[in-house]
């Protein structure tokens, strides 16, 4: 029987003791305390199995899971908090089951090890985080959407390689982006597929004798079906691995994002203000305003990318099946779930209190050249092939750029100069709303094409929302 004054959950065949540096290095309850509600949930469900077959007489088991409710207050209140000489959260809260119940604790780890355990509550912490994080994401979405839609008439320079391309609405931007969290969003619902299997039972790593009923457990948690293999149920970190992929290119998405607002904020750009709540000030240059925020969240996705690449490079030289290089993948996790959720949240907010300046990305537009194509189709509509149009627009391009002068300086004489085809409406297309109006196309730039595509997109996020809903609210 395991004395009260051990930290541990083995020593019988142990002399010595880990030395202080070994254990220090080997500690895991710093990261794993997050999962102090999922051990308790856990147990109390393979408390009760073992009630229903038998395994522990009904009055043990109501005992044991007394004990463990009584923890969970304990610690919800603040009342009891596991000491940090604990190795991790499964020794910590069976030590404080044995102060309560003495050796009938012992009982709790029939037929399962910290094994199966840590890869059961790690898919049950995700589960949770999956339901905050798709929150967060659907909010970002529905405030992207909305400035799209308020913005759907807003002109702005479209750029290729940072040069002004054609005019774009800033809507039709704002929706770009959108789509790229739209699928950030559906990967979480498919990662979901693959983590919401439940390897409790799998015991250490080759099931176990005792009659534990998998089905059971993992209905009574929440999952989809028990993990097939116990060897892969033990080892199996794939769904880590996954999450911290979407994690990354969440926040891949979510830096392109942020790179735009510092650009545009600045004075050269000046397309949009961020509030004071999302910036800060100099120690030293009183007149400024930074986008540290923004700033941020760019940062940090290189967190991410980095936590997946660790992922990746911690898992491929192992062996099956648990290895204790596992216990490492928790921190990668927890730091990019933490990152990734703060930074949607983050920039959900700072999109809607940004103040945009409607009026410089109109501006922009003056004397850009951005409706050059438009004059070239202008001629392929009487008719002449689109190579000539191109070549006969360039130099019209190059006369104005002789002169110092836009497109919108143009009369009809110097357009007839070029080709005798122009005629009075060709100026018309020189005008920048025209060129958007007229991408009526579908996923065009065009008000209502933006429209057509915001309707579309609720439609996405209401399918993904299902999907979603069915993962985590299984009936
Ligand atoms: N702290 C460990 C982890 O997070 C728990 C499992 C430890 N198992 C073992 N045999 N050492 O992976």
């Amino acid at each position: 029987m395991r004395s009260r004054e051990s930290t541990k959950m083995w020593g019988g065949r142990f002399e010595g003791k880990l030395s202080p540096e070994a254990e220090a290095f080997s500690h895991s309850l710093q990261h794993d305390i997050r999962l102090w509600k999922h051990e308790l949930q856990a147990s109390i469900a393979h408390t009760r199995m073992m009630g229903i077959t038998g395994m522990l007489s009904t009055h043990e088991a109501n005992r044991i899971i007394d004990a463990l409710l009584e923890i969970h207050a304990e610690i919800e209140e603040g009342a009891w908090r596991p000491r940090e000489d604990y190795e991790d959260i499964h020794t910590a809260i069976e030590a404080r089951l044995y102060e309560k119940l003495g050796a009938l604790a012992g009982k709790l780890h029939t037929g399962r090890s910290r094994n199966d355990l840590v890869a059961t509550e790690v898919r049950m912490w995700l589960r949770e985080r999956t339901t905050d994080l798709a929150r967060a994401m659907l909010g970002l979405c529905a405030q992207l959407m909305h400035l799209a839609e308020r913005h759907k008439e807003t002109l702005m320079p479209g750029l290729t390689h940072q040069q002004h391309a054609q005019p774009v609405t800033l809507g039709h931007h704002l929706m770009a982006h959108c789509w790229a969290f739209i699928r950030d969003l559906s990967r979480l619902a498919h990662a979901g597929d693959r983590m919401n299997l439940c390897p409790l039972g799998a015991g250490a790593l080759s099931g176990t004798t005792f009659p534990i009923d998998r089905e059971l457990l993992a209905a009574e948690l929440g999952f989809a079906m028990p993990v097939p293999n116990s060897m892969d149920a033990v080892s199996d970190r794939d769904f880590i691995a996954e999450y911290l992929f979407v994690g990354a290119l969440a926040m891949t998405h979510l830096s392109r994002l942020a790179q735009e607002l510092i650009l545009w904020s600045t004075p050269e750009y000046g397309y949009v203000e961020l509030s004071d709540e999302h910036t800060t000030g100099s120690s030293i240059m009183p007149q400024k305003k930074n986008p540290d925020i923004a700033e941020l969240i760019r940062g940090r996705s290189a967190l991410a990318v980095g936590n997946l690449t660790s992922m990746l490079a911690l898992l491929k030289g192992l062996p099956l099946t648990y290895n204790r290089d596992l216990q490492d993948d928790k921190p990668l996790l927890f730091a990019t779930m933490d990152t990734v959720l703060s930074s949607v949240r983050l920039m959900t907010d700072m999109l809607a209190q940004a103040q945009w300046r409607t009026e410089r990305m109109r501006a922009a537009l003056q004397g850009d050249f951005s409706t050059a194509t438009e004059l070239a189709d202008y001629l392929v509509r009487q008719g002449v092939p689109f190579r000539e149009a191109h070549q006969i627009v360039g130099g019209i391009v190059r006369e104005c750029l002789q002169r110092g002068v836009g497109l919108e300086a143009l009369d009809l004489e110097t357009l007839q100069r070029h080709h005798p085809r122009f005629e009075a409406d060709a100026l018309e297309v020189i005008d920048p709303e025209h060129a958007v109006r007229a991408r009526t196309i579908l996923g065009g730039t065009a008000p209502e094409s933006v429209m057509r595509q915001i309707e579309q997109a609720k439609e996405w996020l209401a399918a993904i929302e299902n999907q979603l809903n069915e993962l985590l609210n299984p009936s």
